[in-house]
């Protein structure tokens, strides 16, 4: 009896809800939420960097996909892998990070992951190979916190490196007169001459920095020097830096002792020394991570971003 009631109130209910049926917006009853966001690790190293993995994770990515001894010809398969699977639409929520220790190899992978985009079928990436882009960005931030970096001349030591010429560029960028050191004046022309025709003008120049003398030159009219050295190499000695009577700002990217700046204290951060403020690698490393994480966050808010090192500079820049 009772399923016989059941019956003939549902075949009423049927019939109300064709006669009145429910807006479409309404009819849902369990609406799609957007779809998770996920981070394609692409990384050169054995194994994918750790600290880029806690990164991503604490940037708000959803699901992390690392993969790591990421071989050049092996992109473009992991490219249309994000890019074949969701629609135009949705694809903001997919981005990739190209990581690894081999900066070069980084800069290549960008380029193949750019070229195996097709058309609107492409997602947002971003290069922090080594740190370099974050960790550049960071250090022109810091001086450009206490300069005014068009009226500035400034010194890149070490400046042949990857975080090095990333500095020389952004400060060149910034209208900064740069001076690029290094032991072979021959390589630093090498680093020079690219950086120049990538920024366009002559604001960079090089310069030798293979002894105190040399550094003693190449810094003199400067208002800030930036170390940017291998790890465990002193580049500046104190009575260098305390003869730089311009100098204003100094900054050490090397935490591995010896330090890069001689009396300059990885930690410090902002601090008053010797009439100049300075800055040590890991006083410089809370600005870095706060672009870190804000330029993997910022790889989800469309799907054509390319983040090297001017793009994640200015959105830095837009943090402080
Ligand atoms: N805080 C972070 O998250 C972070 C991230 C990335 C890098 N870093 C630090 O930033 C610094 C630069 O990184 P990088 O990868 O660009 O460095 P790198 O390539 O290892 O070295 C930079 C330059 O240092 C010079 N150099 C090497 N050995 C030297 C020696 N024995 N004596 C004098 N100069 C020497 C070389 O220039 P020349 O041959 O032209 O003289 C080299 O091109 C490093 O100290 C690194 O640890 C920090």
């Amino acid at each position: 009896m009772n399923n016989l009631k059941f019956s003939i109130l549902n075949f009423q209910f049927q019939i109300f809800r064709s006669l009145f049926p429910l807006p479409a917006s309404r009819v849902t009853l369990c609406p799609m939420s957007s779809p998770r966001k996920i981070l394609i690790q692409m990384d050169s190293d054995p194994h994918a960097s750790v600290f880029d993995r806690v990164v991503a994770i604490d940037s708000g990515v959803d699901e992390l996909f690392s993969c790591g001894n990421v071989a050049l010809e092996e992109v473009q398969a992991l490219v249309h892998g994000a890019i074949f699977t969701r629609g135009p639409k949705d694809l903001r929520n997919t981005a990739i990070f190209v990581g690894g220790s081999d900066v070069a190899k980084g800069e290549a992978m960008l380029q193949r992951v750019v070229k195996s985009f097709l058309g609107p079928l492409r997602c947002s990436v971003m290069l922090d190979a080594n740190g370099a882009n974050t960790t550049a960005a960071a250090a022109v931030l810091r001086a450009g916190k206490h300069l005014e970096l068009a009226n500035t001349t400034a010194l890149v030591l070490g400046g042949t490196g990857p975080v090095g010429q990333r500095v020389a560029r952004l400060l060149a960028r910034q209208g900064a007169t740069v001076r690029l050191g290094s032991r072979s004046v021959e390589k630093a022309a090498g680093a020079v001459a690219q950086i120049n025709q990538t920024v366009g003008g002559q604001r960079v120049s090089a310069v030798a920095t293979g002894d105190d003398a040399q550094v003693a030159g190449a810094v003199a009219g400067c208002q800030v020097v930036i170390a940017a050295g291998a790890a465990g190499v002193r580049l500046l000695s104190a009575s260098v830096r305390k003869s730089a009577a311009a100098l204003k700002v100094a900054i050490d990217l090397n935490a591995v002792p010896p330090l890069g700046i001689e009396g300059v204290d990885v930690f410090d951060k902002e601090k008053p020394v010797d009439g100049i403020i300075v800055y040590g690698a890991i006083g410089v490393g809370g600005t870095k991570m706060k672009i870190h994480k804000a330029a993997v966050a910022a790889l989800f808010e469309s799907n054509d971003q390319v983040l090297d090192a001017e793009a994640i500079y200015e959105i830095g820049r837009k943090l402080t």
